[in-house]
């Protein structure tokens, strides 16, 4: 969609304070879907386009709640079954080796949005850790978006977000609604994988947020999050995660993002289809 000049440098304006603020990177692809934003937010507002722009400009809240109207949330139980069966196969048998003295694991899903990652990565571990010995494991699982943190609290979820769970899975570690939602059946995550995770709601783009952590993790998944992020966010992302990460530990992305992954203290593990790196 061609903008007019006068609208598109408004859009500029308000993308450059939202790379600011959250780390996302600028482009025509993000004008369009912004300029649909603020035109939907200035009507609700009853202003006028530049009246909103401006006021998301000046107010932190105003500029979460536009982030957080065009941030794109999608997700679903093991995305990329084939990261999920390596952290599976692999990774957490690893780990679990590796951790057997502390008998502690300690997970951090990054970008969870309404916690179809985090809560996959918690069966993982049920289904993963020996049955005779007591394990202290938690998930902490992050998100930008307020609405999503609380849908992943909930834990309840339609079947099009779970087709790619094993069906035995399913049945295991989910009761399914006796009424239907909207036209679909939903299905609740058990307590049992629930009391697993932790959910929170951060912004990776905020220092403040990096000073808050007491425990370094064994494993990071930050699926998604850093192909939205400008160069430099990307970066300074992926410092971060480093300086969190356990020696020994691992952290997974996407196969389109393992190229925003370069560190001097992470080594790739090339014997993998999918993006993991160990914390040397
Ligand atoms: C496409 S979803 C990915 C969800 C999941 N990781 C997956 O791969 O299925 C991207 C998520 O990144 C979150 N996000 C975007 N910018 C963020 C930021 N600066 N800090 C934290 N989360 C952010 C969004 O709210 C959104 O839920």
């Amino acid at each position: 969609m061609a903008l007019n000049p006068q609208y598109l440098s408004y859009i500029k304006l308000v993308e450059k304070a939202l790379a600011a603020r959250f780390g996302w990177q600028t482009g025509e692809v993000m004008h369009d879907k912004l300029a649909a934003a603020v035109q939907r937010k200035a009507e609700r507002l009853s202003l006028d386009e530049w009246d909103y722009c401006q006021t998301a400009i000046k107010s932190p809240a105003e500029l979460q709640a536009l982030a957080e109207f065009v941030i794109n949330s999608e997700t679903r139980f093991f995305r990329d079954p084939q990261q999920f069966d390596i952290i599976r196969q692999n990774v957490l048998p690893q780990l679990v080796k590796a951790r057997a003295a502390e008998r502690a694991l300690n997970i951090w899903s990054a970008a969870c949005s309404t916690g179809e990652e985090a809560y996959s990565l918690a069966i993982l571990l049920q289904e993963t850790l020996p049955a005779d010995a007591a394990w202290k494991v938690n998930v902490m699982a992050t998100d930008l978006r307020g609405a999503s943190i609380i849908k992943a609290t909930q834990g309840r979820y339609t079947a099009s977000s779970l087709a790619l769970l094993k069906p035995a899975w399913l049945a295991r570690y989910f009761v399914k609604a006796a009424t239907v939602d909207g036209g679909e059946t939903t299905y609740t995550v058990l307590p049992e994988i629930k009391k697993l995770v932790t959910f929170r709601r951060a912004n990776l783009y905020d220092d403040e947020f990096w000073k808050s952590f007491t425990r370094p993790f064994d494993l990071i998944v930050c699926n998604h999050l850093l192909l939205y992020f400008h160069a430099l966010a990307a970066k300074h992302t992926v410092g971060k995660i480093v300086g969190v990460l356990k020696p020994g530990g691992v952290l997974t992305v996407m196969k389109g993002e393992a190229m925003y992954v370069n560190h001097g203290n992470l080594k790739a593990d090339e014997s993998f289809l999918s993006p993991f790196f160990k914390k040397l």
